[in-house]
């Protein structure tokens, strides 16, 4: 893990979430992560590639995995460049780099209500849980989180 990369990751997470559900990560929540083995991040510029060196990041992606299962831990579009197939990009490159290095199946903990169940379902994620009151609002009541599983093969 570069410096630069932890920049442009937070450069997206700051911009990307909703401070109403305090689901973004601190600079150092995100670095003390990315030391633990089996923790990897992916990086999507504005044209769904990888992005070059000195280029701006238009998402990223966190996941860390198990022996046989990974877990989506977040995944970001910069908020102006929504809705043009990046974030389907970048999990289409979340679910490949899972299966090839041996994961069988990808799960992802969502706030209920979050739009992006859309792009879950449609690249094949299922509901299989839900935990009561997980999420913690600042200023209204609590929601569930709901629990997607993919099976990779
Ligand atoms: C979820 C997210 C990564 C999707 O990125 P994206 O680049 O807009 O994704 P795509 O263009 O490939 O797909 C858009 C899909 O996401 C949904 N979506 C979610 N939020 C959206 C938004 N703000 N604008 C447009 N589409 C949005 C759309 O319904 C669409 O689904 P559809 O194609 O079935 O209609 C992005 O909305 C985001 O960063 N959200 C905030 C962070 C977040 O909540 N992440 C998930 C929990 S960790």
């Amino acid at each position: 893990m570069i410096d630069d990369d932890l920049d442009r990751i937070m450069a997206v997470m700051e911009a990307a979430f909703d401070p109403a559900y305090g689901e973004a990560w601190t600079r150092r929540q995100v670095g003390d992560a990315l030391v633990m083995p089996g923790t990897h991040y992916l990086l999507i510029g504005a044209d769904g590639t990888a992005p070059g060196e000195a280029a701006p990041a238009a998402g990223f992606a966190l996941t860390r995995g198990a022996v046989d299962e990974e877990e989506l831990l977040l995944i970001a579009v910069l908020p102006a460049l929504r809705g043009q197939g990046i974030g389907g990009a970048l999990l289409r490159r979340v679910i490949a780099e899972a299966r090839a290095r041996g994961a069988d199946r990808l799960f992802l903990e969502m706030r209920e209500g979050n739009p992006a169940e859309s792009l879950y379902r449609r690249h094949g994620f299922v509901a299989v849980g839900r935990r009561r009151n997980y999420y913690r609002r600042v200023t209204s009541g609590p929601l569930d989180a709901i629990t997607f599983r993919l099976e990779t093969n």
